[in-house]
């Protein structure tokens, strides 16, 4: 394996990856109930901007994904502005893209987690975890 550090904006990458995981810088809310300090650190214009900053990097990763691929985006936040909204906009823009059969390998309480539109959401109150929100994309071949 190797690592490489760079801005997901503009990979230097070559080639063609059968899967890719963007854990996306984020607002953080999801994760109010172990770190509650966050709300006094996080404003409207902070999601706005995370907002744009997710797609960039979504943007800029999509073509690293192979035809057939899968494309994961995950986020530690519950704003709809970075979740829904970013793969909806992503979709629209990458039509080679499309949500993946959300149930495909998914069982018990990850099952239960998932949304009627095909992602993966936890809620603190409901599932005893932090807040995150889960989308799998598959390349189009
Ligand atoms: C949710 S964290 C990922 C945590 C990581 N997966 C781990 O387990 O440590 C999001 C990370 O994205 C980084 N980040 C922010 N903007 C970035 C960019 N343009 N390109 C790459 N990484 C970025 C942040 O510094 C932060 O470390």
């Amino acid at each position: 394996m190797r690592a490489l550090v760079a801005d997901a904006r503009r990979p230097a990458l070559a080639g063609r990856f059968d899967a890719v995981l963007v854990d996306a810088p984020c607002s953080g809310l999801g994760t109010l109930r172990r770190h509650p300090e966050v709300r006094w650190r996080r404003g409207p214009e902070d999601i706005t901007r995370l907002a744009a900053l997710q797609r960039e990097i979504l943007d800029g990763v999509a073509p690293l994904v192979r035809p057939g691929g899968t494309l994961v985006y995950a986020v530690c936040t519950l704003m709809e502005e970075e979740n829904e909204d970013v793969i909806r906009g992503f979709l629209a823009a990458w039509p080679r893209f499309a949500v993946d059969d959300p149930s495909r390998g998914v069982e018990g309480r990850v099952r239960e987690a998932l949304t009627g539109d095909g992602f993966l959401r936890t809620l603190p109150h409901r599932d005893d975890l932090d807040g995150f929100f889960v989308a799998r994309l598959r390349a189009g071949t």
